[in-house]
């Protein structure tokens, strides 16, 4: 048996830890703060500042464990290649989690050495580069920090009038101590899909789950629906797409490899290297194995012989609309009663505006038309409300 040391404590690790505890694996859930979703069901917990190096290295030798299991970004990734050369696991890979937490990094892997098709973007480090650099990729165009997730500091730039303004909600949106930002073209997308790339241990295949769609408001995902409606050449393309950078970032584990489906077709637009939020409609049944249980079997070695879409589903967010220390929930009877619907709530000790609190979870069967699925799962959503 192993002994898992989880960054992060949030839903998708506490999903990721139960998987574990049915298979017999010890998890150590770690956050910035006490009670956190995954500390709920795990063996132990520890609360540090994860970007803090000294603290990383500290709880590391305390735990010695077999698997560093990222669930964040806002992570001292640099860090994890001291670990991996100690001899213990980080998943899916050092380079990966290294990579992925730093937009620049990953983006310049895909686009110039990997030739993956991603929207035309700049760099910007100060707000007259940024004007330069809009010249360039042109208006409309999208500025993101360099770090930052859940599409903090992110704006579009409409006109020329938006520069200075973008830039600064950049600066208060960034998560480094330095302050760069990506300058995108904004790539007008008929859809956007989350792509679960599954690579294994020994040589045995990288798999894919059937696509994820999803619907993105305030940079969080709001629906996601299982199975995305794509062309079969659109699915290999992104395929290709997703097997190119999953191999060169390494290791074995579930990727959420995000891209845009446009008339020009499949963009690259980012990548997890861990579950995905918009994959939680995994957790409807709609896979023989949900994306948690993926990615512990492939982190485990465990062979994985195939993923079957068994049935359609999707997923809708619960979202708290205020600030509270002890959040309360009305309408899960109501929610209850529904046919092939289901529900998870988080147990997040706060809340505060906009604040993901659950999630709805309905499937029906391949036949079923996807926007009806997606329909019942957001007024299940609605019919939840969480009170301060
Ligand atoms: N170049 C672009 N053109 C059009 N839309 C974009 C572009 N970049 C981002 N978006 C929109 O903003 C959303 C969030 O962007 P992105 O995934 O890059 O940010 P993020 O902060 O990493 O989000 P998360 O961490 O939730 O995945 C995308 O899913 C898409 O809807
Ligand atoms: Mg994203």
């Amino acid at each position: 048996m192993s002994k898992i040391l989880l960054l992060g404590s949030g839903e998708l690790g506490k999903e990721f830890v139960i998987a574990a505890q049915r298979i017999g694996q010890t998890v150590i859930a770690v956050d910035s703060y006490e009670n956190a979703p995954a500390m709920q069901v795990a063996h132990g917990f520890e609360i540090i500042n994860m970007l803090d190096g000294a603290e990383l290295d500290r709880i590391v030798a305390k735990h010695q464990p077999d698997f560093i299991v990222p669930e964040i970004e806002a992570i001292r990734t640099e860090r994890f290649y001291d670990y991996e050369k100690q001899g213990i696991t980080v998943v899916p890979s050092a380079k990966a989690a290294n990579f992925t937490m730093n937009r620049k990094a990953i983006r310049d892997l895909a686009a110039k050495k990997l030739g993956l098709k991603t929207a035309n973007y700049r760099y910007a480090t100060s707000a007259e580069e940024l004007e330069k650099a809009v010249l360039v990729v042109g208006i409309p165009c999208v500025v993101k920090p360099l770090m930052s997730s859940s599409g903090k500091g992110q704006s579009t730039i409409k006109s020329n009038e938006d520069i200075a303004k973008a830039w600064n909600y950049a600066v208060e949106g960034s998560r480094g101590d330095v302050v760069e930002v990506i300058v995108e073209a904004f790539v007008n997308f008929n859809s956007e899909i989350t792509l679960l790339t599954v690579t294994q241990n020994n040589n045995l295949p990288t798999l894919f789950c059937a696509p994820i769609g999803h619907r993105q408001e305030r940079g969080d995902y709001q629906e996601s629906w299982q199975p995305a409606n794509v062309t079969e050449e659109d699915i290999y393309e992104a395929q290709n797409m997703a097997r190119k950078v999953t191999e060169a970032l390494g290791g074995a584990g579930l990727f959420g490899v995000e891209f845009f489906l446009t008339n020009e077709g499949v963009y690259f637009s980012e990548l997890s290297p861990r579950p995905h939020d918009t994959g939680m409609v995994t957790l409807a049944g709609t896979q023989n194995f949900n994306e948690f249980e993926l990615h512990l079997r492939a982190i485990l070695s465990l062979p994985i012989a195939e993923i079957t879409l068994e049935k359609a589903g999707a997923s809708a967010v619960i979202l708290a609309t205020a600030n509270s220390n002890h959040p309360t929930y009305s309408g899960i009877e109501k929610i209850a009663s529904l046919p092939k619907t289901d529900f998870r709530i988080f147990a997040k000790p706060t809340s505060r505006p906009y604040r993901r609190m659950g999630v709805t979870l309905v499937n029906a069967t391949l036949e079923t038309p996807i926007e009806d699925i997606v329909e019942k799962a957001k007024t299940a959503a609605k019919i939840v409300s969480v009170h301060s």
